[in-house]
């Protein structure tokens, strides 16, 4: 499938990731519509597509059937971004959690069965393997819900593959790993790289939880993005969960100073708190499904892609 001139709906549009979808989408030549209910995200991330004629926001609530299916008719693929995203927060608040990633996860695919939408394409999580330290994970590995967003992004890829099974529709849910990159809002729940990122430009050193031996599988967005828009067209995605990582694990205590040594920082060092409970010792995605199904290939190592992170405040 071609994208150029496809009519594309980016929930979540104003967030993080969605808005690097837009400006890829739009890139390609694809009329974008873009929902968010600016809960989270925010209309600077796209106020360059002000004058874009390719592009329309419309703010509005996923949880809403009325405004998903009014969109939905409007397009030929779905990318479904908008969610709640905090784990602690869904500790709190397990019922919005539910509503906004469950249920409006429903809302996305009932509006695309009813209205002949071609393809769906849903944002899962890593989460969805919980406590289990085996690695790499793999995408066979049965997930385990360590919190009420697990729990919620296991119930939506439930959902996805039912409607695949049982209509024949045409849908992909993508496992990010840990996602970093330009526009992630450092927040006390959003990455630890973008919370770095502000501490190193607030000249304080950065915080590390535990030793810092713990390990992820860091991805920056643009990678995402790609693995997004070959989601979109590779037929063989139909029906299928795949992890989006780079199967390249970091320790923490290597990106805080691969960060520092980029701003030119080094004396800053890093500052040791208690390990957080929970917390899991290692993170690492297996992407030879990713590599198989949808020709992905990661193009940012972690070097690379924090310079482009922290293109601008290098002194
Ligand atoms: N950032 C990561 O490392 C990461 C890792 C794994 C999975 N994900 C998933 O990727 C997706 C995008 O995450 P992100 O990091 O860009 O987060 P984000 O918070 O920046 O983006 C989510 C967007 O959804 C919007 N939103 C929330 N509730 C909504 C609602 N009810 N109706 C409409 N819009 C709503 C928010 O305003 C926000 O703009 C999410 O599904 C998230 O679970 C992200």
């Amino acid at each position: 499938m071609q994208l150029k001139g496809k009519r594309v709906l980016v929930t979540g549009a104003a967030g993080f990731i969605g808005s690097h979808l837009v400006d890829a989408l739009v890139n390609e030549g694809c009329i974008t519509l873009g929902l968010d209910d600016l809960s989270n995200g925010t209309l600077s991330n796209l106020s360059h597509h002000e004058e874009t004629s390719l592009f329309s926001f419309i703010k509005g609530d996923i949880k809403d059937e009325a405004t998903v299916m009014h969109l939905a008719r409007k397009v030929d693929i779905i990318f479904h971004e908008a969610a709640f995203v905090s784990v602690p927060r869904s500790v709190v608040h397990p019922r919005e959690c539910h509503s906004i990633n469950v249920t409006g996860t429903l809302n996305v695919l009932e509006a695309a069965r009813l209205l002949d939408v071609q393809k769906v394409v849903i944002a899962s999580s890593a989460a969805v393997y919980g406590d289990d330290p085996t690695v790499p994970k793999v995408e066979t590995m049965i997930p385990m819900a360590s919190s009420p967003y697990a729990a919620s992004k296991i119930a939506a890829e439930a959902y996805l593959h039912s409607y695949h099974e049982v209509h024949g529709m045409d849908t992909t849910a993508l496992r990010y790993f840990n996602v970093y990159g330009p526009r992630q809002e450092a927040s006390p729940y959003s990455g630890a790289i973008s919370i770095f990122r502000s501490n190193i430009l607030e000249g304080k050193p950065p915080v590390i939880f535990g030793d810092g031996g713990q390990s992820r599988d860091f991805i920056h967005v643009q990678d995402v993005v790609n693995a997004n828009l070959l989601a979109a067209t590779a037929p063989e995605a139909a029906g299928e969960t795949i992890n989006i990582g780079t199967g390249v694990a970091s320790t923490v205590r290597d990106v805080v100073e691969i960060m520092l040594k980029i701003c030119g920082k080094p004396e800053l060092k890093y500052k040791i708190a208690p390990e957080r409970e929970g917390d899991v010792r290692h993170s690492l995605a297996s992407i030879e499904k990713a590599k198989n199904i949808l020709g992905f290939k990661p193009s940012l190592p972690l070097e690379i892609g924090l310079k482009d992170y922290l293109a601008g405040e290098i002194s």
